[in-house]
């Protein structure tokens, strides 16, 4: 705690906090843009964070990327983390397998000892495909389930770099540019403003039944992230953020 009240860490929270009118902010030191190592330790802080708010039982959707998956890594056996229930926030964004939510909710479970459903959702459905998927009694089930999540935690990208992370189309690429996407979460893409500009069609969690989740943890850091960061939350769904220095102290140069 002396090291954090050092380095500042705890008045960039406070600002944070107020700033952007989130209940709770934690800013862990280093900038991951260059630190990679400094994404473990927003894992870690993600995990501890999820300690506290997890109720027994409860079922957790979680995202993709590789934030999520230093999440996933700093988990720990522990008495209430073994009792939830880890399922993927949505299917088929387009990741590779170690980064796709499916994977990450899978070693989230075994890591911690709790339990996890996949959903099996192809990249790139087409609208009949996605139709006929949704009448799938099993799925709609699981659908029903990932909605239902007291707790999400989920990661925030830039827009273009996940677009072509996710090998977009040349034309993808310019309509999000045209539409002034800067960033990217659940598959859903935002401009400046917060406004959603694009949506990967698939299925699972809709940016509305987030807002119905008791506790919404979003985890990203790097100072490239900020205003991505920004956008996301000016879209309105949020509660906690978990950042690094590098995005933090970038943030308030922007706000
Ligand atoms: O693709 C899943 C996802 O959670 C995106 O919604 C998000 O933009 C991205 O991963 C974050 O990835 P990373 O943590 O690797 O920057």
């Amino acid at each position: 705690d002396v090291i954090r009240e050092w380095f500042g860490l705890n008045q960039l929270e406070h600002q944070l906090e107020k700033q952007l009118g989130l209940n709770k902010v934690i800013v862990v030191a280093g900038n991951s843009l260059t630190q990679p190592w400094v994404k473990n330790d927003l894992g870690r802080s993600a995990v501890q964070q999820l300690k506290q708010w997890a109720e027994p039982n409860s079922v957790v959707s979680v995202a993709g990327g590789t934030t999520m998956e230093a999440v996933a890594q700093a988990m720990t056996p522990h008495p209430v983390l073994r009792t939830l229930l880890y399922v993927p926030a949505r299917g088929g964004l387009g990741e590779k397998v170690e980064y796709q939510a499916n994977t990450i909710c899978s070693e989230m479970a075994s890591r911690s000892g709790g339990q996890y459903r996949l959903l099996h959702v192809p990249d790139q459905l087409s609208k009949e495909a996605y139709a006929s998927l949704l009448e799938d009694e099993q799925i709609k089930e699981l659908i029903r389930i990932i909605r239902s999540a007291r707790i999400v935690v989920h990661g925030i990208g830039e827009a273009n770099t996940m677009a072509t992370r996710r090998k977009a189309s040349p034309q993808m690429l310019a309509k999000l540019k045209e539409r002034q996407a800067v960033a990217e979460a659940f598959g859903y893409y935002f401009d400046r403003d917060g406004n959603i500009v694009y949506k990967i069609q698939t299925v699972g969690l809709r940016l509305e039944d987030i807002k119905q989740a008791d506790h919404i943890i979003a985890v990203a850091g790097g100072e490239d992230k900020a205003e991505a960061i920004l956008a996301f939350l000016k879209h309105g769904v949020h509660d906690c953020l978990i950042t690094d220095e590098g995005a933090a102290r970038q943030m308030l140069q922007y706000i």
